[in-house]
């Protein structure tokens, strides 16, 4: 029976535990999107997981929602990811980034020259977005003309080869959560009548094509994909869950990608039991590597590993945690995370999370 802290492979990534870190926006990135100073020092000390998932990064200018969050697709971009990836190769950590463009879920003042935000259809989210002002709702968008999709799908292409050459294990390509990606699969966001709506393999398009370009730039070896089917962050609210995601799931098997990531919670959002069993079910219809995520604990997620699972990504627990895995296995307590730096700031509450001090005294000598 696979355990926690047994070391494996996933596509030609190899791991030393089955404690992953999960994506977490921070918002602590430079307003161009040249990732922080900080960044390195942050990933570092969490270089005990198996595997980091590098928070989300805007594979465009476009593809920007919320204040301060990274970019991938400039050389500057290229050479402060670098840092990162070297330091936490150097301490003995796998890391992959997340490639994101958030779609409609973002504002015009995020936009080059304050345009609207893109999409499948111009349906507006009831959904915050986070700006130099403060909170606002998302803007109205404008929806993608049919072949203006082919430039997006190069985009997370030439993203994905970016992020090889800063030094990224592999890429995980970020469909979920109610982003670009998802609001193609949703049938309350995409109303689509060409190629791209209308019907589940339609739908399924986008996401599949930016799967193929992004295999056939790095490798299927390098490739994961994020889903979280029972999703309703961002305002999804998808009629058609489990013919969509039975189509997806199996047509992400076929492709043999590296791993399928599964937001099954959100934090603050309750799924019910029977989109629980859909989850269940849906795992049926993959028969690759699978990354459960979402509200785990020591012991479910050493139970979701006994149903074949290959690792458990944490998210929160991590921010506060920087060595989880570690306190995982000797059974040590967990610290709240500070919920008033979550988003933005210094290093104060996130590179200032101590490790686990333990007193060790010898008996009769010096304390060490
Ligand atoms: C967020 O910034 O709130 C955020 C980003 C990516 C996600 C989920 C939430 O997948």
């Amino acid at each position: 029976m696979t355990t926690l802290f047994e070391n494996g492979a996933l596509g030609d990534i190899t791991v030393k535990n089955r404690v992953f870190m999960a994506p977490l926006t921070r918002n602590r990135a430079h307003p161009d999107g040249t990732p922080h100073e900080m960044a390195i020092k942050y990933y570092t000390q969490r270089a005990s997981a198996g595997l980091i998932v590098a928070e989300a990064t805007q594979i465009s200018p476009e593809g920007k929602g919320y204040i301060n969050t990274p970019g991938i697709y400039n050389e500057k971009h290229v050479d402060a990811w670098r840092k990162v990836t070297d330091s936490v190769h150097a301490t003995g950590g796998k890391i992959v980034l997340q490639l994101w463009h958030v779609g409609r879920i973002s504002h015009t003042s995020h936009q080059p020259n304050g345009g609207q935000p893109l999409a499948p259809s111009d349906v507006r989210a009831n959904a915050d977005t986070f700006t130099e002002s403060g909170v606002e709702m998302a803007s109205t968008p404008r929806a993608l003309l049919t072949d203006e999709i082919g430039q997006i799908v190069d985009q997370y292409a030439h993203a994905a080869k970016l992020a090889i050459s800063a030094g990224f294990d592999g890429v995980e390509i970020h469909a979920a959560n109610g982003y670009l990606l998802n609001q193609f699969i949703s049938t309350n966001t995409n109303l689509r009548d060409d190629r791209y709506g209308g019907n589940v393999e339609n739908r399924a398009r986008f996401l599949l094509e930016v799967v193929d370009a992004v295999i056939a730039e790095i490798g299927l070896d390098k490739t994961g994909v994020r889903l979280s089917p029972a999703g309703t962050f961002n305002d999804i609210h998808d009629e058609q869950v489990a013919e969509n995601y039975t189509y997806i799931y199996a047509e992400l098997g076929k492709r043999r990608i590296a791993f399928l990531h599964v937001a099954e919670k959100f934090p603050g959002i309750a799924v019910s039991d029977p989109d629980l069993d859909l989850l269940a079910q849906l795992r049926n219809e993959f028969n690759g590597t699978y990354i459960a995520n979402g509200d785990y604990g020591r012991d479910s997620a050493t139970e979701v590993l006994e149903t074949g699972a290959f690792a458990v990504a944490f998210g929160r627990p991590f921010i506060a945690n920087p060595d989880l895995p570690e306190r995982l296995e000797i059974g040590l307590p967990l610290a709240d995370v500070n919920e008033d730096r979550l988003y933005g700031g210094d290093e104060t509450g996130y590179s200032d999370y101590p490790r686990f001090e333990v007193n060790v005294r010898r008996v009769g000598g010096a304390t060490q």
